[in-house]
């Protein structure tokens, strides 16, 4: 995501707009599937009442947090917020029945991945089980964070602030999506709702 030009604002965009569109987007998800919210709900209540007032999450906290990632890893699939990438060919390729010669520019689509029904069945269903063994995913069938050596080296980091921000937001709140929110969202390129977030939100103490 970084591009010549404007290195501080390119940062910028790389790791917050990114994690900040992953959090908006989960969190409308999971006020439209509640079965996925209370299965986060659960895990993230368990985690809280271990813990003391103002103590702060460890690492073993983080990775038992498995329901609420794996819904964090459906959101980047239905939305993800970086949706194309470039690469360019060190060698003639032939892919499809088309030879890409060599030093051409490639944009390969996220999204085409993402939505491909031959990988992900129905892949307009928001379903966190798609992601309970994220081993058996066939190789770079998911690719929010791209791939190879050039892969997001944020991508650890950015786990760490979703799953921190919405042990906070769920053990903390009483929210949901406001009236009126139509779900509709447009590309500048991130995702962002055309409405912004939304939220009628109160403290839970
Ligand atoms: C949900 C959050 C994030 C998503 C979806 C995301 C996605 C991506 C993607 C798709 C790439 C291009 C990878 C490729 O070409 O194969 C990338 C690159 C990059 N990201 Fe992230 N990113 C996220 C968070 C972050 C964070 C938190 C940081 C920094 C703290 C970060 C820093 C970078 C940097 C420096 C690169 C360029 C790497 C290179 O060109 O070698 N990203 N990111």
């Amino acid at each position: 995501m970084l591009s010549k030009g404007l290195p501080n604002e390119d940062i910028m965009v790389a790791a917050h707009d990114t994690t900040a569109a992953l959090i908006t987007f989960l969190l409308r998800h999971l006020d439209a599937n509640k079965d996925a919210y209370a299965k986060v709900l659960q895990e993230q209540e368990e985690i809280a009442r271990c813990k003391a007032e103002g103590e702060a999450l460890s690492w073993e906290d983080l990775c038992k947090m498995r329901h609420t990632w794996a819904a964090a890893m459906e959101t980047l699939r239905i939305v993800p917020p970086a949706f194309s990438m470039l690469r360019r060919t060190l060698a003639d390729v032939e892919f499809g029945g088309y030879v890409i010669p060599k030093g051409w520019q490639v944009m390969y689509a996220t999204n085409m991945t993402h939505w491909d029904q031959a990988i992900f069945p129905d892949p307009g269903r928001f379903d966190p089980a798609r992601f309970d063994d994220p081993a058996a995913l066939a190789p770079y069938s998911f690719v929010p964070f791209g791939g190879g050596a050039r892969m997001c080296p944020g991508n650890e980091f950015s786990k760490v602030e979703t799953l921190v921000a919405v042990h906070h937001i769920v053990t903390r709140f009483r929210w949901k999506l406001a009236d009126g929110c139509d779900g509709s969202f447009s590309r500048h390129p991130m995702p962002y709702p055309t409405q912004g977030l939304l939220i009628d939100i109160e403290p839970i103490h």
